[in-house]
């Protein structure tokens, strides 16, 4: 019912099951940057002329429609990046370094770890991992034993696996993090395009957001920073557009959130991202969940079907990405067959590598749904991968 919106299914019979990847982007998200380019063109929070200043609202726009969206209390909260590893350099870059300890999650994605080894933090040493539990789940007494060791620490976990579809239970993370005088930061690259995120419930310090995961543009992103770190949190980046006043003495920073928003941004990018949201709010994003939710459940009943199939964590405790192999083949295989049946998954590490590395894997094949899948699509990808799995015992 919704593949009609997003034109990349009116071109291809392909079974797409790798949203976790990106996702597909509606109509109005690609119209909306065609207009930008085609009828207003021109830079923004700078010139002061009708196009300009139409560039700059529509701009602005999308900061109020993304306050909104994760709830944040005001707009200067949201400052945009290039995407969630940028956000989460952006952090790891400045505020982080006054930390003493970094600790993250057994299930974080390379850009949730990388940065911290590129800060020479190594295990133990800068850097703590938290412990996972059978199937998958976040070790809570492990956390508390590093926040009593560590406080004052930053804690750096993802909201939502990308590797396993494992969901953190955020707003309790986030409740032991303070409890330890430390911080925390979110990523968000595999939760907010698929259910309610409210960043004061949740009462996160940080959350990182990504709109090409959310059916918007690649290269455009977020970061929601708490209120009282605005002022505290020293700039990234500096150039046009961040300053008040400069002469060859010093330089006077603008507040935020321009003053974290340097050189010209991915105006086409912020500009189109409004649609996606805008699309999300139409639909509703507890109708996405619900519609998820059905999808997820019947894949997974699907799988757990399948002979020699080896799952690593249950329904229960994740949504919308499943990772599984089959018994003695080699999951990059697999993903080479269905793709010749055009059926689109990821299939290897999914840049998660210390994750496979602890369950001593190399990968996982993993399906990643959308509302816009159908059980149509879940069928095909079944029947799909039953014959790569037929073809290569053969
Ligand atoms: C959990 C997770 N974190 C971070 C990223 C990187 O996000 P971005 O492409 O917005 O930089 C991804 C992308 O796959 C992801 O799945």
């Amino acid at each position: 019912m919704y593949k009609k919106d997003f034109p990349f299914f009116k071109n291809t019979n392909t079974v797409y099951l790798d949203n976790a990847a990106t996702t597909q982007k509606p109509n109005v998200v690609i119209d909306k940057i065609v207009e930008y380019y085609t009828h207003f063109c021109a830079n923004t929070h700078r010139s002061n002329f009708g196009d300009a200043n139409k560039a700059t609202k529509e701009f602005e726009n999308t900061r109020n429609i993304l306050k909104d969206f994760i709830n944040a209390k005001d707009a200067k909260q949201i400052i945009f990046t290039k995407g969630i590893t940028e956000s989460l350099n952006l952090i790891a870059s400045t505020y982080a370094k006054k930390f003493k300890t970094v600790i993250i999650s057994s299930l974080e994605h390379h850009s949730n770890i990388t940065p911290w080894h590129m800060q020479g933090r190594t295990l133990n040493d800068g850097l703590e991992v938290v412990n996972i539990k059978d199937n998958l789940e976040f070790d809570f007494e492990h956390f508390e034993e590093l926040l009593k060791v560590n406080p004052n620490s930053l804690v750096s976990v993802t909201h939502v696996s990308n590797a396993f579809g494992t969901k953190h239970d955020i707003k309790k993370i986030a409740k032991l993090t303070h409890k330890y005088n430390s911080y925390i930061m979110i990523d968000a690259a595999q939760s907010l395009a698929h259910f309610k995120v409210d960043v004061q419930d949740l009462d996160v310090d940080f959350y990182a957001m990504s709109g090409h995961k959310t059916y918007g543009p690649t290269g455009v992103g977020a970061l929601y920073i708490k209120e009282e770190l605005l002022k505290e949190l020293p700039v990234y980046q500096t150039g046009g557009a961040t300053i008040n006043d400069v002469n060859y003495e010093r330089s006077i920073m603008l507040d935020s959130p321009y003053k974290f928003e340097a050189g010209t941004q991915n105006i086409a990018g912020v500009i189109g991202f409004s649609q996606a949201l805008n699309y999300l709010n139409n639909i509703g994003i507890e109708k996405v969940f619900e519609i998820e939710d059905e999808l997820y459940k019947y894949l997974n009943s699907k799988l757990e079907k399948i002979p020699g199939i080896i799952l690593y964590n249950n329904v229960s405790n994740s949504i919308a990405s499943k990772s599984f192999n089959i018994e003695n083949i080699n999951c990059e295989d697999i993903g080479i067959l269905l793709d010749k049946m055009h059926i689109a998954v990821r299939a290897g590490h999914h840049c998660a590598q210390p994750i496979m590395k602890k369950l001593n894997i190399d990968g996982t094949i993993r399906a990643s749904i959308a509302f816009y899948n159908t059980k149509d699509d879940i069928d095909k990808f079944i029947k799909g991968l039953k014959k790569a799995i037929t073809m290569l015992k053969d």
